[in-house]
């Protein structure tokens, strides 16, 4: 029986806005479409967890208002189990997404609301949650000593901790140490790193410098390019898999991040985690949205099996 996942982060409502370009400041354009939905990169990946069949537990914090109704609603029929505090005094948050029309790309303004206010408390309310889970995941929504707190408690019980330091921040001495895996993108790589990445290339030399900086096991993400992979006994170029057209790519790396700890969890090797995270995420961009684009176990075993 594997042991669960657990996920600290945050949840939004995403406002997400098509159109064939942003605005520029000071300008108004029409809009193609308009969508509502469950968002939140802790979110998403705690639906992606558990569409993908491990027991998903997710920490947090919400207001009582009709975004945490969404919230709650979500993860109840995800199966996720919520480990959330409820406060009266603020907001569920929200983000701003504008998804170009031609692309399926996004750009993403957050504010995240009492989720803002995590702290190293919310974290101890569930020591014994995270000291019993097989993978331990956080990234960088709430604040980071709520996310250092997390994982070095994960760490120090001996359970596997991955972080996805999304978006990119200035972290403090020694957090990447606490990291069994960090998943950056090409942007936020450059952020931890200093050193620009373009494609499997420079993703070889930045994972290598993660691993310098103290990251057990390196994962570049590239979008479109696939992923990069340094354990530092093996290093790898997986390439993404296709599920059909790109409609939307909000939500991507949380779909990867998502099947990538499910996969962990059941023990598997993770060059094979990667590529579970790979079929997520390629099912994930062929819908629309975040959380409601994540795909179910037998959709992911289905397309790992045609590939
Ligand atoms: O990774 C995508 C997510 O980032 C969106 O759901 C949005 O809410 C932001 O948190």
């Amino acid at each position: 029986m594997p042991k669960p996942v657990v996920i600290l982060g945050v949840f939004v409502a995403d406002t997400a806005y098509r159109a064939e370009r942003p605005p520029r400041m000071g300008e108004t354009i029409l809009g193609n479409s308009f969508a509502l939905g469950p968002g939140g990169k802790g979110s998403n990946q705690a639906v992606a967890a558990a569409r993908a069949g491990a027991e998903t537990h997710f920490v947090s914090r919400l207001g009582r208002d009709p975004f945490a109704d969404m919230a709650l609603a979500t993860w109840a029929e995800a199966g996720v189990h919520p480990a959330v505090t409820q406060v009266d005094d603020g907001y569920t948050g929200a983000a701003y997404i504008f998804i170009e029309e031609a692309t399926g790309n996004n750009a993403i303004i957050i504010c995240p609301g009492v989720a803002g206010d995590i702290a190293p408390a919310d974290l101890d309310a569930h020591a014994d949650l995270i000291r019993g889970a097989g993978v331990f995941m956080t990234q960088l929504e709430q604040p980071l000593d709520a996310a250092r707190h997390g994982l070095r408690m994960a760490r120090e019980a001996g359970v596997t901790t991955i972080l996805n330091p999304a978006p990119a921040a200035d972290l403090p001495e020694g957090m990447l140490a606490l990291c069994d895996y960090a998943t950056p993108n090409e942007s936020e790589t450059e952020a931890l790193t200093g050193m620009a990445v373009t494609g499997p290339d420079d993703a070889a030399h930045a994972a290598a410098a993660l691993r310098d900086l103290g990251v057990g096991t390196a994962i570049v993400t590239l979008g479109e390019n696939g992923v990069f992979f340094d354990d530092g006994a093996r290093s790898a170029h997986l390439p993404a898999l296709s599920a059909g057209p790109v409609v939307e790519t909000t939500g991507a790396g949380d779909a990867f991040n998502g099947g990538f700890a499910a996969a962990l969890a059941e023990g598997m090797d993770p060059l094979d985690a990667v590529r579970f995270g790979n079929a997520t995420a390629a099912i994930s961009v062929t819908r629309p949205g975040t959380a409601p684009s994540m795909p179910s176990r037998a959709e992911i075993d289905a397309l790992l099996a045609a590939g």
